[in-house]
């Protein structure tokens, strides 16, 4: 989704183009950068790579810097951010929605304002320079702002003199401060390594950058450093690739918080889950482990919630990595009576904001735009909350499947590359991986694939099926027994069977061999190899697997 990132200091326009760099993992198509040089604001934007759009940029006191996503107003040069107002002396930059822009953008273009994209992002700028006319200061001209626009937002307003106005509602924005200047972002990791204080601002809160620091409006939360370390590449080819082989390690450090920190939640009447994407298959393996105790629990995808949710619970669970998924916070934003728990992998995202209790995975920063070591570290600490199984041996298992998975993998890929479809089936607590396993390979190998509950799958989806079609059976050693008819079915009729699973078996083509488990953990060891095989798919077919195509690493819109 867009970023924003600015800074006021030595070298800001240069610190911005590779601020919007580390930024490009969150998705987009356009960038932009505005530059203030004392009489006037020089802005540089439009479609495509920040390499291709930010080329020649002259120096000066202050920047800030844009990645979009469109949402209004198509792929467009002029639509790209930042936008000036009419008289080329403030520039914004903005991620959110401004609702009511057709009304504001009438009123201005009425009093003689002259717009120059379809974007609702415009009109703040017309605005704060209507403001500053009206009441000569930049503070009043933001509150001016504020007063008339509504949505979610988070934006920063460059002005010519090197000052930055910052505001946010809804949408997530940082401010720091360095030694070599302050800082604005929407996304901690191009902070890691330059800013030693970092606060992300409350809902409603804003503030003033300049070069005698920063001054904030309102309330806000300091949030904690990140290790430099955690956001380097290192030896790997791909962030994904370091992501999915740091998993020991991430599985472990959440371990040893959660240990260290006893976290415990006492639960006791109806729960919801609700989370997006990946964390709803997180959420789901969080439906199956408290049901199973008896918890009358419910798994939602988060966009669908407001339509099937029905009786009201008593407890909400979020789970969202980044902490940012609108759609998972719309839910909690509205919500009037249920007791709040989140678990996210971002301190100082804004589902911390509207939960009760907070839990942190400790994966560490995730660049790679696909859930890899988030994802296991979600189970891993709802196994922790809701499993007797014991879960010491986890870290040192899971790197024990990522050794031996990885070469058959790799081997696999160059199969797997030339077809354009695939089934994933399980049973039971498996069908969460198989769910999983499907998404990866859709998202990071563009090959469409589809998961089943393997009874399900003689009920339509078999028709696919001809000779060499690729069906990933996750088995668990108890279900073994179960799925044989589902896989002789599919075999009968050409496929390709390939199998992950902690028990014995001989019915799989391709096999992978995960140490034997408690069923509740098998969810933790089976999901490595399908990344694996994700991962290496899109190399073989030479895509980049940090950088899928239409995705956005934190979606902040509904
Ligand atoms: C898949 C993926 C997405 C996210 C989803 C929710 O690899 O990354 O499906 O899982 O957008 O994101 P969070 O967990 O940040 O709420």
């Amino acid at each position: 989704m867009c970023g924003i990132i600015g800074k006021i200091g030595l070298g800001a326009p240069r610190f911005v183009i590779s601020g919007l760099k580390t930024l490009e993992y969150r998705g987009y198509d356009s960038s932009g950068i505005a530059v203030a040089l004392g009489d006037a604001v020089f802005v540089q934007k439009g479609v495509g790579t920040i390499d291709r759009v930010v080329y020649s940029v002259p120096n000066g006191v202050a920047a800030i810097g844009h990645t979009r996503w469109a949402t209004h107003g198509g792929v467009t040069d002029f639509n790209a951010h930042p936008h000036l107002d009419c008289s080329g002396q403030y520039a914004v930059v903005h991620n959110g929605i401004i609702e009511n822009h057709g009304e504001l953008r009438g009123e201005l273009v009425r009093r003689g304002h002259v717009f120059s994209s379809e974007t609702d992002s415009e009109v703040i700028v017309h605005l704060f320079e209507e403001g500053v006319q009206k009441y000569g200061d930049g503070v009043e001209a933001l509150r001016y702002v504020l007063s008339r626009i509504r949505g979610q937002y988070a934006f920063a307003i460059l002005s010519r003199d090197g000052r930055v106005y910052v505001a946010r509602k809804g949408a997530p924005l940082l401010v720091a401060k360095g030694k070599d200047g302050v800082y604005v972002s929407s996304d901690p990791v191009p902070l890691v390594g330059v800013a030693d204080e970092v606060y992300r601002l409350a809902d409603g809160s804003y503030a003033v950058l300049s070069p005698d620091g920063v001054q904030i409006f309102g309330e806000y939360v300091p949030v904690p450093r990140v290790d430099a370390r955690r956001v380097e590449l290192g030896s790997h080819r791909h962030y994904m690739e370091k992501e999915i082989f740091e998993q020991p390690r991430a599985v472990k450090d959440t371990l040893d918080y959660l240990r260290r920190e006893n976290v415990r939640w006492e639960l006791d009447g109806r729960i919801h889950l609700v989370a997006a994407g990946t964390s709803y298959h997180a959420a789901l393996y969080g439906e199956y482990l408290l049901r199973k105790r008896g918890y009358d629990a419910q798994a939602f995808i988060a966009s669908e919630y407001e339509y099937w949710k029905g009786k009201e619970p008593d407890y909400v669970i979020a789970i969202s990595q980044s902490g940012e998924t609108e759609d998972v916070l719309s839910i909690l934003r509205n919500l009037d009576g249920p007791e709040v728990y989140a678990i996210t992998n971002t301190p100082g995202s804004t589902i911390e904001e509207y939960s009760d209790h907070v839990v942190y995975t400790r994966a560490g920063p995730e660049v790679g735009v696909a859930a890899t070591k988030t994802y296991t570290t979600q189970l891993t600490v709802l196994a922790h909350l809701f499993s007797d199984a014991n879960l010491s041996e986890l870290p040192g298992f899971v790197g024990d499947v990522l050794e031996s998975s990885a070469p058959i993998a790799r081997t696999y890929a160059k199969v797997l590359s030339r077809k354009n479809s695939a089934y994933f089936l399980g049973r039971g607590l498996d069908v969460v991986t198989a769910k999983e396993g499907a998404l990866k390979l859709k998202e990071i190998a563009y090959i469409h694939a589809e998961a089943y509950p393997a009874g399900e799958s003689k009920h339509g989806p078999i028709a696919l099926i001809e000779s060499g079609f690729p069906v990933f059976f996750t088995a668990s050693k108890n279900m073994l027994s179960e799925i044989e008819g589902n896989v002789q079915e599919m075999r009968a009729r050409g496929a390709e069977i390939v199998m992950v699973t902690d028990g014995e078996t001989e019915l799989a083509d391709v096999l992978f061999s995960v140490p034997n488990v408690d069923t509740e953990l098998f969810p933790i060891l089976s999901v490595p190899p399908w990344q694996l095989i994700a991962y290496y798919t899109a190399v073989e077919r030479g895509v980049n697997p940090d950088r899928p195509r239409n995705l956005a690493k934190s979606v902040t819109v509904k």
